[in-house]
């Protein structure tokens, strides 16, 4: 019988990837030979030397300490790829609320006392703070090529965008999916300059920490949009807030609230919602749980 210990909610459609004859799944289990995690931290966490695989069920893996798990020989699964579409649908909405000013305008909609003939005037004199500006024609700048990067530049370029990518690091199969009507950046910052819209898809590593910085922003059109769903850590939130105070930046959309961000009425911010979709945890889930089982079985 193998122990799998989870130590979040993993979507019942993996679960049933490890069949109870062979399997004890549980959120509090002795000497685990698996676990199945989500956004838990496991840097502090005292891993039991029992442990011989660790799956998350999603695709950044910052959450665990890799390199202490692969002196140890435990393999870290992910899952590449199973969340992307539900990244990508939140992507377009990303664009479009900074772009219409959606959340801003909701607001001003949802605090009216109005009723009857006065709210729809209330309503009417509104609406002219928050005329926004459409897609096509405009340069969305795409950070990243791996599973999600794609289908957002793909999505994107579908919605009428010129579109310009990087990835120094892109798989064969990555750039056989990508659209021949994305630009190629040799560079960040070319990616950056003239940019309306900038959106980052890259894991948090030491290298991609803060890559989202003063210079680079300094480089996009005035009046851009930012978006993160990738991790908090690789955009310089400081930068991004003196950007919006500035001008240079109309809207900040980002998955990785903080207390100043939230205090700016330009940061659109949502809880890590990026891969929240019933499609996407059964994907992830499937998808990790196949792994480990595949590994600790042969
Ligand atoms: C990911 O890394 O794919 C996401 O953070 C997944 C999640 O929300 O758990």
């Amino acid at each position: 019988m193998f122990k799998v210990l989870t130590l979040n909610n993993i979507a019942v459609e993996g679960l049933r990837r490890l069949p109870r004859e062979r399997y004890e799944v549980a959120s509090e289990i002795a000497h685990p030979d698996a676990i199945l995690l989500r956004s838990q931290n496991m840097h502090d966490m005292e891993i039991p030397e029992t442990v011989a695989a660790i799956g998350r069920a999603g695709a950044g893996t910052n959450n665990i300490p890799i390199e202490k798990m692969s002196a140890r020989g435990v393999p870290v699964f992910n899952a590449p790829g199973a969340n992307a579409n539900a990244v990508k649908e939140l992507v377009i909405a990303g664009l479009l609320l900074g772009a219409r000013n959606l959340c801003a305008a909701n607001r001003y909609v949802s605090e009216l006392t109005e009723s009857g003939a006065a709210l729809s005037k209330a309503v009417e004199a509104g609406k002219k703070q928050y005329v926004g500006f459409e897609l096509p024609g405009k340069t969305i700048g795409v950070i990243g090529l791996g599973a999600i990067g794609v289908e957002v530049a793909n999505a994107a370029l579908d919605l009428g965008m010129k579109v310009v990518g990087f990835d120094p690091k892109i798989t064969v199969r990555n750039a056989w999916q990508l659209s021949s009507g994305v630009e190629h950046a040799d560079t960040l910052d070319q990616l950056f300059q003239h940019a309306d819209f900038v959106t980052c898809h890259v894991p948090l590593l030491d290298g991609t920490r803060g890559i989202v910085n003063q210079d680079r922003l300094a480089l996009m059109n005035s009046g851009g949009v930012l978006i993160n769903f990738a991790r908090g850590g690789i955009v310089d939130d400081r930068a991004a807030t003196a950007a919006l105070d500035s001008g240079k930046l109309h809207a900040y959309v980002t998955d990785f609230p903080t207390r100043e961000l939230l205090d700016h009425p330009k940061v659109v911010a949502l809880p890590h919602l990026g891969a929240s979709t019933g499609e996407a945890e059964a994907n992830c889930a499937i998808m990790v749980a196949e792994n480990v089982r595949d590994y600790l079985e042969k």
